[in-house]
């Protein structure tokens, strides 16, 4: 059995946290899939295009494919801020973008790298779409002033001067545009387990999702 897990969830939601300790309790790879939308909107945005566009969105993934040959991308500290994250949003709109970094995302999966166990991706649409027979599907939620209020501490910590208010107006728009758009929407698989974080520490978090790795992995 293919060891996968796939991690969904919206923004904030702590899924980020709970795969990368995940990974690392289970000896897995781990990607982080948001990170190929944040780095195609990176690229549009250096071009000072709108992410919206189509054809920006596709020159914005021509660009990170060349730049995946010389460098790692998906590491740039600047793909974390709140600009990029709402760009990337509008390019995971566009479905020839979703085609586009879908490969990408299957050969991770498929391929895990030498002496590694397994493999974790974490995204909005990975238990629906990229890897659908997952034998463990997670899907991770909180309320949303929660999540806008883990947001704003991450904001402040690197110095961003942000309003709980407009962090939760943000929060609330790309919760609508992430759900609502008619490719890849963000919703749980139908089989999969879906853990509300708002009242769990990282700790918690982490000793459930190995509860149910164990029962999917033995
Ligand atoms: O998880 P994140 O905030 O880094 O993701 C940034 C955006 O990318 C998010 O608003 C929606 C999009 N995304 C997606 O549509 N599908 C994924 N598998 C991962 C991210």
């Amino acid at each position: 059995m293919k060891k996968i897990i796939a991690i969904d969830g919206p923004a904030a939601s702590g899924k980020g946290t709970l795969s990368r300790n995940l990974a690392r309790e289970l000896n897995f790879a781990h990607m982080d899939t948001g990170a190929l939308y944040r780095a195609v909107a990176f690229e549009v945005l250096e071009q000072d295009k709108e992410p919206s566009v189509e054809d920006n969105a596709l020159d914005g993934c021509k660009a990170l494919q060349v730049n995946l040959h010389s460098a790692n991308p998906l590491s740039n500290p600047d793909l974390r801020t709140e600009i990029i994250g709402e760009a990337a949003s509008k390019v995971a709109s566009i479905q020839s973008v979703r085609d586009f970094l879908t490969d990408m995302q299957r050969d991770f999966a498929n391929n895990p790298k030498d002496g590694l166990d397994g493999v974790i991706l974490d995204g909005r649409d990975i238990g629906t779409v990229i890897c659908p027979d997952a034998p463990l599907k997670l899907y991770i939620t909180a309320k949303c002033e929660i999540r806008a209020a883990r947001r704003m501490k991450e904001l402040q910590l690197k110095g961003e001067s942000v309003t709980y208010e407009a962090v939760l107006e943000d929060m609330r728009a790309r919760d609508a545009r992430d759900s609502g758009r008619k490719v890849a929407p963000l919703r749980p698989a139908k089989d999969a387990t879906i853990i509300d974080s708002s009242d769990l520490s990282e700790a918690q978090m982490l000793e459930n999702a190995l509860t149910y790795a164990k029962k999917a992995f033995g």
